[in-house]
């Protein structure tokens, strides 16, 4: 395991996008998001997509939130993922937390994401966070279930 000593949270740039991108598999195993990560997010949502790193270390990346805050005031996070080497650190609800500090700032007053009816490890993360699941069976269309996590800011 990896210690979180000199960590840091910081805006992610494209740079640190592409780098996620080249090491997909680390933060997503076998599935492929690739195209979830638009580098408009990026570019228009800079104060809420953020990256963790050591950069005494050189080792990049370990760890990242995308999201943005709606006019509804919903922080919404749209993608959250740890490198496999870091997990379990507790880097996820350290990157949750900076998100919902940051999304307060632009007026955030709850906390929104999803997941899929399979990411059982993503449901027991969010739910360890504190977050309300219900299941949405038309959010992605009809009879195409996400899970819904809910939550006051942190
Ligand atoms: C889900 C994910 C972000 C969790 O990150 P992490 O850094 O390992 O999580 P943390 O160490 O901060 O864990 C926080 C809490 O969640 C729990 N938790 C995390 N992953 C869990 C899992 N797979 N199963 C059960 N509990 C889990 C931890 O036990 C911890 O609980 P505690 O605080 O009560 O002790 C990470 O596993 C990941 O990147 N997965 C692949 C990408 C993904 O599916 N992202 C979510 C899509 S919505």
């Amino acid at each position: 395991m990896i210690s979180g000593m000199a960590e840091q949270i910081r805006p992610m740039t494209v740079t640190d996008l592409k780098q996620v991108l080249d090491a997909h598999p680390r933060f997503w195993g076998d599935r492929d998001l690739r195209a979830y990560h638009i580098a408009p997010l990026v570019h228009e949502f800079p104060h809420t997509c953020l990256v963790a790193e050591d950069p005494g270390t050189g080792d990049g990346v370990r760890g990242y939130v995308l999201g943005f805050v709606t006019p509804d005031r919903v922080g919404y996070v749209h993608l959250i993922a740890t490198r496999d080497d870091t997990r379990g650190t507790g880097l996820g609800r350290r990157l949750w937390e900076a998100f919902s500090k940051t999304a307060a700032e632009q007026g955030a007053d709850r906390l929104r994401a999803i997941t899929s009816v399979t990411n059982t490890g993503s449901q027991a993360f969010h739910a360890s966070l504190g977050f309300e699941l219900s299941v949405d069976e038309d959010y992605n269309g009809p009879g195409d279930a996400r899970i819904v996590f809910t939550r006051a800011l942190m």
